[in-house]
């Protein structure tokens, strides 16, 4: 059956601020949505629980593992992966969290894997919003948790390197045939303004910038201080500009 609600997904290049974002745009969702959210962490090397300020109890890659190896005596396997998908589950403060940790080997269909897939595909439909923040670069792009995507938010720094990285991802997206409902480009980090080499590139390729942020004192403060970054005061810039933009389009 079709997922009913709506899928966010954040890519970009690496160190873009796809984390901090995503982020954002969870705390968007738990200050104005009502209904269910479901934070997913599809990054390797984790860390969106740091930007949210949480504690990760058990991730989808070392449920898959143990399902391998440590399934108690005379448990169905199928009754051990439900019980440890959902305790892959973290509470937060208005939504829940979700880890994946270490993928599965390229091309496995093993038992374990397809019944992971099972059970988060059953746990997904808990859930009224699903926000994935992705790992950095492209390779990863094709075992992305799903390919439908409603909001496909794409970062870049404002050089003109990164948006280049920008056009690629979106060539990619279509080429392997991701079902993505809108992309939009979320310029991070813009001090001056976007390199004019940069506007000029993305112009050339019809590619609309659909935000700008700013470099943003609130984010490098609370990142100084070890704080999570998904708290910063409300009157950042980057809060109310991305609020504001979100408020548009879900
Ligand atoms: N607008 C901003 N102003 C100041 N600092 C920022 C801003 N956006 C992100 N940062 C900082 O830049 C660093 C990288 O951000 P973040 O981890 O969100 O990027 P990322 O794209 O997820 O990185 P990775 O590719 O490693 O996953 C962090 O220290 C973050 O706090
Ligand atoms: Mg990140």
């Amino acid at each position: 059956m079709k997922y009913k609600g709506i899928k966010i997904a954040v890519a970009g290049k690496g160190g873009v601020g796809k984390t901090t974002i995503t982020g954002l745009i969870i705390r968007y969702l738990v200050e104005n949505k009502k209904g269910k959210i479901l934070a997913v962490d599809a990054d390797t090397n984790s860390n969106l629980h740091e930007v949210l300020g949480m504690e990760v109890r058990e991730t989808i890659g070392n449920t898959r593992e143990l399902m391998r190896t440590e399934v108690p005596q005379g448990m169905p396997k199928e009754t051990f992966i439900e019980y440890k998908v959902m305790e892959c589950v973290n509470e937060g403060d208005g939504f829940d969290l979700i880890v994946m940790g270490t993928p599965e080997g390229q091309g496995c269909y093993c038992a374990a894997n397809t019944l992971c897939k099972k059970y988060i595909d059953i746990l997904l439909d808990n859930y009224d919003y699903i926000v994935m923040d992705n790992e950095a670069g492209m390779e990863h792009m094709s075992r992305l948790l799903t390919k439908d995507v409603d909001h496909f938010f794409i970062v870049s720094d404002p050089s003109r390197r990164s948006v280049n990285t920008v056009k690629r991802m979106i060539d990619l997206a279509k080429s392997i045939k991701l079902n993505i409902g809108n992309f939009y480009v979320i310029i991070n980090r813009a001090k001056n303004g976007i390199d004019k080499d940069a506007e000029n590139f993305l112009k050339e390729n019809n590619i609309d910038i659909s935000l700008i942020l700013p470099e943003d004192e609130y984010i490098a403060k609370f990142d100084r201080e070890g704080k999570p970054t998904y708290k910063i005061p409300a009157e950042s810039e980057t809060v109310k500009r991305l609020h504001q933009f979100l408020a548009k389009i879900l």
